[in-house]
């Protein structure tokens, strides 16, 4: 069976620059949901901007190895195909339209769906997320931070993507904020049978979230298992967990 969303030797660099991912193997079971960890500037991004076709909007090259979405390769698809193949992603730093209203971001993610079933997709958005719907005609640079970021959640749900892509969630909002969006995102996994790949420098909160989970350290994979196998790894403990030598479960 072949699987959501499969990474082979995956090396990419960016210009003038050494490897940013250097022989990267990954793999997203149908419907599962996997965490990739790491610290900044470990190429977590890259790998997104590699499965999501976006790697030449930022100078970027894959140089080797392979990416199949449903045992079909998807090396070099532009990310408008990608979209319409079933992919979402809701990017790194909430890239919301500021000066749009909330409706009218959910309808730039919607813009790939026939008009027919965009109320009913939007509609569903508002169901998860109660507060945009509260906010539908506000522009989206007065929402609050929690709210952007449900936005760009939403955006990318609108689709109802069957392999969606998450970077770095909860940078620089609220713990409670974090978690109540996370949960919605479950939710929405389950509900959807959706594959999910977070990328998340809150190691504790991912592995919470996650089934397996990678780790990523300068270009290479380092250790991978299920969550809990990583969780409790000396390396995960100690770099990323902020374990104390001795332990002691929190
Ligand atoms: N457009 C670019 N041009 C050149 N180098 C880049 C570019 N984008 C990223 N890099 C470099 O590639 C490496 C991986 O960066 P990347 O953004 O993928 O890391 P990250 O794990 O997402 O980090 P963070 O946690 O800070 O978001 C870093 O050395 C970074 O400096
Ligand atoms: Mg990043």
């Amino acid at each position: 069976m072949s699987h959501a969303l499969e990474l082979r030797d995956l090396s990419v660099r960016y210009a003038r620059k050494g490897f940013a991912l250097d022989g990267v193997n990954l793999t997203i079971p149908k419907g599962g949901v996997v965490a990739l960890l790491g610290a900044n500037g470990a190429g977590k991004t890259t790998m997104i901007r590699a499965i999501s076709g976006l790697l030449p909007l930022h100078n970027g090259q894959i140089t080797g190895g392979s990416i199949a979405m449903d045992g079909q390769s998807i090396l070099g698809l532009p990310s408008h195909k990608l979209v319409r193949m079933g992919m979402g992603q809701v990017p790194e730093g909430r890239l919301v339209f500021k000066q749009l209203t909330v409706e009218e971001n959910l309808r730039v993610g919607a813009a790939v769906l026939p008009k027919s079933t965009e109320k009913e997709r939007m509609d569903a958005v508002y169901e998860l997320f109660p507060r945009l719907q509260e906010r539908r005609s506000q522009a989206a640079g007065w929402l609050s931070g929690g709210e952007q970021q449900m936005l760009a959640l939403g955006r990318a749900l609108v689709t109802r993507p069957r392999l969606l892509l998450v970077d770095e969630l909860s940078l620089g909002l609220a713990p409670l904020i974090v978690r109540a969006i996370y949960k919605q995102l479950k939710l929405v996994g389950e509900t959807l049978g959706a594959s999910i790949l977070v990328v998340e420098q809150n190691a504790r909160l991912a592995l919470d979230f996650a089934a397996t989970a990678y780790v990523l350290e300068r270009g290479r994979i380092t250790l991978s298992g299920s969550a809990q196998e990583v969780a409790n790894s000396d390396l995960v403990r100690e770099s990323y967990l902020g374990a104390a030598k001795e332990g002691g479960a929190a």
